[in-house]
């Protein structure tokens, strides 16, 4: 395993339409051991094959919620269900921006997994947004393209080495990202009732 480069901002394969893996075989499942350690690294809750300048169509997940690492071949989306809603994003190859985007709240996921076996997999809340925002990159879409409210979220100690203040900001999006599911949820309820 080994930690790749992570790429930034306006890097050309950031913008490339990702191409389908044919064959799930040894470098592939060398690329997903390396992309498993980089975003562990970094960290992020999610990374894709074009972050780490391979244009094709692999993504990986996990968002902390304890379901663990999900690894994605080929995926597509293939229903999406519940409200759309609202919440905070940020990506590994845009540092330091924040802003939210509108995603739907259940997808149900299509792919290949590690072993090139067809997988279908539905998720909910954080992990969809997070799988939606990976898939995304593989069209070359980055979330600041169709976020409102962008904003820096600035680190002011710049010498200090920014992991932990990151690890907190993070933590803090997911609670709020929550917090506002949990809210849309009461709201839901209140109405029904
Ligand atoms: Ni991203």
């Amino acid at each position: 395993m080994a930690i790749r480069k992570i790429r930034i901002d306006e890097d050309p394969v950031l913008r490339k339409k990702a191409r389908e893996i044919r064959n799930v075989d040894d470098s592939i499942k060398k690329l997903i051991d390396d992309m498993i350690e980089t975003m562990y690294d970094a960290p992020g809750v999610g990374l894709a094959a074009p972050q780490v300048g391979i244009s094709k169509r692999l993504v990986i997940v996990d968002v902390g919620d304890g379901q663990g690492l999900q690894v994605f071949i080929n995926p597509r989306i293939v229903k999406t269900e519940g409200p759309i809603e609202e919440g905070c994003e940020g990506c590994l190859s845009v540092p330091g921006i924040y802003g939210d985007v509108k995603r739907a709240f259940k997808v149900t996921v299509k792919a290949l997994n590690r072993k090139g076996k067809g997988i279908t997999l539905e998720a909910t809340g954080f992990r969809a947004r997070a799988i939606q925002h990976e898939i995304d990159h593989l069209e070359g879409i980055l979330f600041i393209d169709i976020a409102t409210n962008l904003h820096k979220m600035d680190n002011k100690e710049k010498d200090e080495p920014p992991e932990d203040l990151f690890q907190d900001n993070l933590n803090s999006l997911i609670e709020d990202i929550k917090q506002k599911r949990f809210k849309h949820l009461e709201s839901t309820d209140t109405v029904k009732s």
